[in-house]
């Protein structure tokens, strides 16, 4: 793989201050936001007087543990602007994220949030890689989702050459690949996986692509799937994140140089790691809760919004602000079968670790009497593998999630093409228990 570390020349220079600069940025900037929401915004004035705290009892990065905490329930009970700080002529964006059920969240931008925010993706796409003059078929859905148009405006910024294709359309999707010979993708994860099985239908080699970097987001996926596109694509695969409350995409992302879990851009977002039980703030390097507190933004700032990611804060390798390691889920993606607490990624794990087996699974969740059960449908690899290879197929899985893990399931191997394909953020739990 080409060696695409950017220049030290190239870099801003908040990207290398020493960790004081960033933390008496971070302090003079969190004052700010605390005063601006709470003249602004009345979820937060009620918020912050029934916890008894104010904006100027602020006078360390740590006392921000004093106030209380956002929650998408804030977001919903507001909806659909009620949490916009400055009046609508100031707005000059909405998006949104459909969530699970109901409303769907709401987020404003300024024009200088817009501004931030195209220059923390362009930020995170010349970490993953990317060069000006590089050309970049963006597959993130458009629309109110931030992913498209996010990743979009950034590369833009960054002196790329967009190709705005948006989800869906597999086939086009593959035929504009061949033809405009992009270097750069960016996509979910999931979606890749869809790509990548409609060029070997096209009898299309995915390593003899043009393509270079592929920056992943959006939803969770381990370091053996990074292994896997690396393989295949013969190329670069860099994990970018973000959340709609927050931004969108380009709130942290990796190093190409690194791929060591991903820098958060600490000068516009302050994390926090939590114990989602208690709500205490613990320390660098515990795995716990993900909490946000946004700095500059003015339509939508958010104090210490719980993003239910589990995650840890470690210290900075390529750059000076510190990293979040890879997510390996979110709260409400974790199953409890008997006791035993599980995430998809640890599935996907086991799965991509059998030769015979593709990454294309789900996990489909019913009741057995009273107790909880779960079914991995996962699909084989080759046209060839019939039946019987199935079956030793799926021992072997079960098997190996009883080693690993801890629990029995069940396991169907199905043959190619027999899980739904995703074109943006994969549904990995089928939950059957209420039907
Ligand atoms: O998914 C923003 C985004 C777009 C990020 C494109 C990266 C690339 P939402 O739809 O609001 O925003 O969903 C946010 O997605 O809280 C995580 O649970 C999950 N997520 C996002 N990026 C990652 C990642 C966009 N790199 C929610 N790894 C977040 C794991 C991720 N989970």
């Amino acid at each position: 793989m080409l060696d695409l570390t950017p220049k030290p020349e190239d870099l801003e220079p908040i990207e290398r201050a020493s960790r004081k600069e960033i933390a008496e940025l971070q302090l003079e900037r969190m004052k700010w936001t605390l005063g601006h929401v709470y003249q602004n915004v009345p979820l937060y004035q009620e918020k912050f007087d029934k916890a008894g705290v104010h904006p100027t009892d602020l006078k360390t990065l740590e006392d921000l543990a004093r106030f209380p905490f956002t929650v998408k329930n804030d977001l919903r009970d507001t909806y659909p602007f009620g949490m916009f700080a400055v009046p609508m002529d100031q707005v000059r964006r909405i998006h949104g994220s459909s969530g699970t059920t109901g409303k769907p969240i709401v987020v404003g931008y300024t024009r200088n949030d817009l501004d931030m925010w195209t220059d923390m993706v362009a930020r995170s796409l010349r970490a993953a890689g990317v060069k000006p003059g590089m050309i970049v078929h963006n597959a993130y859905g458009y629309g109110l989702f931030t992913g498209g148009l996010g990743l979009h405006q950034g590369a833009e910024r960054l002196g790329c050459a967009v190709v705005p294709m948006s989800g869906g359309q597999t086939e086009k999707q593959v035929q504009l690949i061949n033809d405009f010979k992009p270097d750069v993708i960016v996509v979910t994860p999931s979606y890749m996986l869809s790509i990548l099985d409609e060029m070997d239908r096209q009898g299309i080699d995915p390593a003899a692509t043009s393509l270079k970097v592929g920056v992943f987001g959006a939803e969770p996926w381990t370091n053996d799937m990074r292994e896997e596109m690396e393989r295949r694509l013969d190329m670069h695969a860099v994990d970018i994140y973000g959340l709609s409350e927050v931004v969108g995409p380009g709130v942290a992302c990796e190093t190409v140089e690194t791929k060591d879990g991903l820098h958060v851009w600490e000068d516009h977002f302050y994390p926090e790691i939590i114990d989602p039980e208690t709500g205490e703030v613990l320390p660098d390097g515990e795995q716990g809760e993900l909490v946000f507190t946004s700095l500059t933004k003015e339509a939508f700032p958010i104090i210490r919004y719980r993003t239910r990611d589990l995650t840890r804060l470690l210290p900075g390798t390529a750059r000076s602000m510190r990293r979040i390691e890879k997510i390996t889920g979110r709260s409400d993606d974790m199953i409890i079968l008997r006791g035993v607490n599980l995430f998809p990624s640890q599935i996907e794990e086991i799965l991509l670790a059998i030769p015979g087996l593709t990454a294309f699974f789900q996990l489909h969740l019913k009741k057995k009497g009273r107790m909880d059960a779960m079914d991995v449908h996962v699909e084989a690899r080759s046209q060839a593998s019939g039946e019987n290879d199935r079956e030793v197929l799926a021992k072997q899985v079960v098997g190996r999630i009883k080693d690993v893990i801890g629990v029995s399931v069940g396991v169907t191997v199905v043959p190619p093409g027999g899980i739904e394909r995703s074109q943006g953020k994969a549904k990995r739990i089928i939950d059957e228990r209420n039907l």
